[in-house]
């Protein structure tokens, strides 16, 4: 039997987006199985808890056809580390607009110093999403915008009550 191709897509994932989900499907038909891995990074100060981040992503990647080759789980520290841990040989971004290039660019250039057996690997992000970022989700859903058009319903929904729970937080 020849070895499993395995990838990994990291990130943040503070909320998913239906850009992170375009990517998650695309990349679910290169590898025998793709691990969506979502990270702790605790200096991000991200909006929702590690536990919150994994749940959403686990219920868009439900919904996907592809969802069977696909693992999501948490990391945490190095991400070579983990790639070597799970056995994986590339590891997939998105990428957007020029503005996204040069933080790639050295991302995948300092990974490849740290593990040169695994490759970062990048798929465009489609016309549809190119604009999309978690950032500017959160913006939108925090000044009450509606964020239907770039997450799904039920991280919509989230957003919704996360923020609303804030403004009541902080109306006291
Ligand atoms: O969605 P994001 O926030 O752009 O994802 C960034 C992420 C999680 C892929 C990156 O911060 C990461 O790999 N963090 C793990 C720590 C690490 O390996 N840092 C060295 C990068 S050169």
């Amino acid at each position: 039997m020849s070895p499993q191709r395995i990838g990994v897509y990291p990130g943040s994932f503070d909320p998913v987006t239906n850009g992170h989900m375009d990517i998650i499907s695309r990349a679910a038909k290169i590898f025998d199985k793709l691990i969506v891995a979502v990270a702790l990074n605790v200096g991000k100060n991200p909006v929702f808890t590690l536990e919150e981040r994994l749940a959403m992503v686990e219920g868009d990647v439900a919904g996907l056809s592809l969802n069977h080759i696909i693992e999501v789980t948490a990391f945490e520290g190095l991400l070579m580390d983990f790639a070597k841990e799970v056995g994986a040989g590339v590891v997939i971004r998105g990428l957007r607009a020029v503005s996204d290039f040069e933080y790639e660019f050295q991302m995948a250039g300092m990974n490849a110093r740290l593990n040169p057996k695994v490759e970062t690997a990048f798929l465009m992000a489609s016309d549809r999403n190119h604009f999309i970022s978690s950032r500017f989700v959160k913006e939108i859903g925090a000044l009450g915008g509606d964020v239907s058009h770039f997450v799904s319903p039920k991280v919509a929904e989230k957003l919704v009550k996360r923020f609303s729970v804030n403004k009541a937080i902080n109306k006291d």
